[in-house]
């Protein structure tokens, strides 16, 4: 096994020569279940989940990891993270129902998103989550509203944008001035907020929230974003007598999905952030806030691969070889949206060595429906099982049916044994919601 950095920890070649993962046989999972498949590895859940624990424990007890749901969100993986004592980030009422038909522990459940409908705040008032991470003015009133109106005094935390920009990909930015998300701290609507948090009756501030984005490798803009926070908190303390309780710092630690990529470790990043946060509390002479740390591509990235079947080898001399999949951008949107690379093998020849360069395309009509540039692979045939590893975090989540393609299949699998935790949709349950004109 070439690939052990950025496939699930259980995978091995077995004796048929063929990918394998969790126990099971992954050509012949394409086989029992089709293809495009995403196999998710439930060893590699747990095992991040418990890397975040020891590595925080290892440093305090004032912390909590909260599964970034939008990073795969499904009743299976909200009853595993719940399993390993971890809480739950929702960002849409969709991601709220996945979780309660998991019967997730509802105060561990904390609902984000910058545009929340009067029916989200209170379908998460009625399940009596956590902690709403306040965003707008407009929620403010209207989660101040509904909660007056059920009697209920609802806890928050307010999201502010530090004005902090990490050094990853434009589109998954988040805690610059000019975002869609939060209070920005330069104009002083954050402090605005704060005010009026304060005077809401039936909301009860308790924290600050930030995230600066996504698959971010370097740790140092974190550091940026808690000691500019902390500044933000010592005025607000003086000027309001808000009391930090709850200290979220977002998610985004990145991940590797080629070999080239060198991410920071779940241990430095809980290093850094615990550090960070002891410090900034000692110099504005505060008592130390529980911190919160919102991972979703780092529990869930590693933990899948996508299988799928080769149909077409198109040779074009000197120029290219395209190995055309049953999926593409319907399945996997991340490479056209960000330019993502990834990295793929052929699981039904795991032990031939990989002599080909060629491009793996999807099947949409859209010439940059592009999965791997230029990847290294053994011999493509059509009914190859090729499959690209890292799938697992905004991979089936970001999942549409583009073409009228049904939306893949989802596996867990443990010790041999597949469980298919996510249906594979049919043309008809794509045509479901379709009308006719002639009604
Ligand atoms: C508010 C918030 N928290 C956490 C996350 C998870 O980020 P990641 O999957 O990069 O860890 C996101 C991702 O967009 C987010 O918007």
């Amino acid at each position: 096994m070439t690939h052990t950095l950025i496939y699930p920890h259980t995978a091995v070649h077995n004796a048929a020569g063929h990918l394998e993962i969790g126990g099971c046989d992954v050509v012949e999972l394409a086989r029992a279940f089709g293809t495009p498949l995403f196999i998710y590895d439930e060893q590699t859940v747990r095992d991040q989940c418990r890397a975040y624990h020891s590595a925080f424990r290892a440093r305090t007890d004032l912390y909590e990891i909260v599964y970034a749901s939008k990073a795969f969100s499904c009743r299976a993986m909200a009853e595993l993270v719940a399993e390993e004592d971890l809480s739950l980030d929702v960002a849409t009422g969709g991601e709220l129902a996945a979780a309660r038909a998991a019967a997730f522990p509802a105060e561990r459940i904390y609902f984000h998103g910058n545009n929340k409908s009067v029916a989200e705040i209170e379908s998460g008032l009625d399940t009596g989550i956590g902690q709403f991470v306040v965003d707008s003015f407009e929620e403010v009133e209207r989660l101040e509203a509904a909660a007056a109106a059920r009697g209920q005094r609802q806890k928050v935390l307010v999201r502010v944008t530090p004005g902090v920009r990490p050094t990853t990909h434009d589109f998954v930015q988040t805690g610059q001035q000019d975002s869609k998300f939060g209070f920005g701290l330069a104009d002083g609507c954050a402090a605005e907020a704060v005010r009026r948090l304060r005077h809401a009756a039936h909301l009860e501030l308790v924290g600050i929230h930030a995230h600066i984005g996504s698959q971010i490798f370097e740790l140092d803009s974190y550091r940026r974003e808690v000691e500019i926070l902390f500044v933000a908190l010592d005025d607000w303390r003086r000027q309001t007598g808000f009391e930090c309780c709850i200290f979220n710092i977002g998610g985004g630690l990145g991940i590797r999905y080629t070999e080239a990529d060198k991410p920071s470790s779940i241990a430095e990043f809980a290093a850094m952030s615990v550090e960070a946060v002891h410090e900034g509390a000692a110099r504005h002479g505060m008592t130390t806030p529980k911190l919160f740390v919102e991972p979703g591509r780092s529990i869930a990235g590693k933990a899948a691969v996508t299988a799928y079947t080769v149909g077409t080898v198109k040779v074009i001399p000197g120029v290219r070889t395209y190995v055309a999949v049953d999926g593409g951008m319907s399945d996997n949107l991340r490479p056209m949206l960000y330019d993502s690379r990834y990295e793929a093998m052929l699981a039904s020849k795991a032990e031939a060595p990989p002599t080909e360069v060629v491009t793996v395309a999807g099947k949409h009509c859209e010439s940059g429906d592009v999965l791997v540039r230029d990847v290294h692979i053994a011999p493509p045939e059509p009914g190859d099982i090729l499959v690209t590893p890292a799938t697992g975090a905004y991979g089936y989540a970001m999942a549409n049916n583009y073409n009228a393609q049904p939306r893949p299949a989802v596996v867990m699998v443990a010790k041999g044994r597949a469980r298919v935790i996510i249906e594979r949709e049919t043309w008809d349950d794509v045509l479901r919601l379709q009308r006719s004109l002639v009604q």
